[in-house]
């Protein structure tokens, strides 16, 4: 507990309120995130009302409490649960009950506090309290371990009296420790006010953004292919949310099992050759590069037309350079081109991503490190350092890959049009 009140002034807190007997102490928290100035918007599951009024949650947080996502006085705004996802700077979920917590984990959306967290683009904090024997169960363990996995932010239950008489972990986290924390994730993002100035919805308007990504695959013989687990993630992600800005968006995508993105053009590739000749065809219109493919370095120097059959002896290969396609890129880059690099580093990894940045005459690099928890190929997180030519490193927080995209976004636009391009 934090003596001084932090301030959230300007900032937007979207609480999300569920059927548990800790509903009583959403009472304290909205009153204690009011203090420190914050803007309150309470969504509430139609059990919570049983615990709680909304009449007192709506006069605390000075404003409507929302429970359906199609209310009865439809009047057409029924896609509310988007703009407060847009709105929210943090979305905190106290109390989250099992249940809730089980249709949080599998995308749910049958209230409008469920909607909002699947539309939510802020990071979200969940506040588990339930009886001992709900929140010890493997099944809601399981759950709160998916959250985590998606990036939400899991506060431990706390340990005392339940209302059931037991004695164990199961306590909502007292309001003043959920509303320190709040402070320090607030902390740690910008605002939805200056995502928005940067990271508009047509912050991007006209502008060609090319984006590669996923693995690229060099075959050995017709069945065999050397490749690397890349899953493609980060580069759709980052398609999808410069396409939501109004970028007019080119995917060069390796082999992956994603679904392609709606509102960009395509190009499926295989071998890092066709994926050089796909991005290179397209360099002069791109203004904004991402190259956020696992391009392989190597590919067998002789594939085989017909299977390669087995034999008593050791299998050596001989490998050829694939073309690097980001060198080539930074080669001709014209000055009001910007190129973002990725790089995968297990050692020395602010010293290699700085030596990237200058060798392949980059404007910015997002450094990864694959071995690190949540970060790299595979999760759907990731925990980026963002280095900017001449410039300091950013170490941003682990969070989900959509984020991440943005967070990228955000950075490269607000420098473009600082620099006035
Ligand atoms: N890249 C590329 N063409 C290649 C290899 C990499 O365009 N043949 C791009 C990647 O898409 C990434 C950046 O270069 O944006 C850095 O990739 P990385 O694999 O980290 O580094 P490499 O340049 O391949 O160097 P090394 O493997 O020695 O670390």
């Amino acid at each position: 507990m934090s003596s001084s009140p932090p301030d959230l002034s300007g900032r937007h807190v979207v609480l999300g309120v569920t059927g548990s007997i800790a509903a009583y102490k959403a009472a304290s928290l909205v009153r204690l995130l009011k203090k420190a100035s914050a803007e309150v918007q309470v969504l509430m599951t139609p059990d919570a009302e049983r615990f709680v009024s909304s009449l007192t949650l709506g006069t605390l947080s000075e404003g409507d409490v929302l429970t359906e996502v199609f209310p009865d006085d439809e009047d057409g705004s029924w896609t509310k649960h988007v703009t407060l996802g847009q709105w929210a700077d943090l979305f905190v979920v106290a109390p989250a009950t099992a249940q809730t917590i089980a249709k949080l984990a599998h995308g749910f959306c049958d209230s409008m506090l469920t909607a909002t967290a699947l539309s939510a683009r802020c990071p979200v904090l969940v506040c588990p309290a339930m009886d001992r024997d709900m929140y010890r169960h493997e099944a809601t363990q399981a759950n709160l371990e998916r959250l985590r996995e998606i990036g939400y932010d899991v506060m431990p239950a706390a340990h005392g009296e339940l209302a059931s008489g037991l004695v164990g972990k199961g306590r909502m986290p007292e309001p003043e420790a959920i509303r320190d924390r709040v402070a320090s994730m607030v902390d740690e993002t910008p605002s939805a006010g200056e995502r928005s100035s940067s990271g508009g919805e047509n912050s991007l308007a006209g502008t060609e953004v090319l984006v590669t990504a996923g693995p690229t695959q060099e075959p050995l013989d017709p069945v065999r292919v050397l490749t690397n687990p890349s899953t493609g993630t980060m580069g759709y992600v980052l398609a999808e949310a410069a396409a939501r800005r109004g970028g007019s968006v080119t995917l060069v995508t390796g082999p992956t099992s994603l679904s392609p993105p709606s509102d960009a053009e395509v190009v499926q590739v295989q071998t890092a050759e066709e994926m050089n000749e796909a991005v290179q065809a397209r360099r002069e219109e791109a203004e904004l590069v991402f190259m956020a493919a696992a391009v392989a370095d190597y590919a067998p120097a002789n594939p085989s037309s017909t299977k390669r059959k087995k034999d008593d002896h050791d299998l050596v290969l001989h490998l050829r350079r694939t073309p690097d396609i980001l060198k080539a890129l930074g080669e001709n880059k014209r000055p009001d081109q910007v190129l973002v690099g990725f790089a995968l580093e297990t050692d020395d990894e602010l010293e290699n991503a700085r030596r990237k940045l200058e060798e392949k005459n980059l404007d910015w690099i997002a450094l990864n490190n694959p071995t690190e928890e949540g970060s790299g190929f595979g999760p759907s997180t990731n925990r980026v350092t963002l280095l900017r030519r001449g410039g300091s490193a950013e170490e941003l927080p682990r969070m989900p890959k959509t984020e991440v995209a943005e967070a990228l976004l955000d950075r490269v636009t607000a420098a473009r049009q600082a620099e006035g391009s």
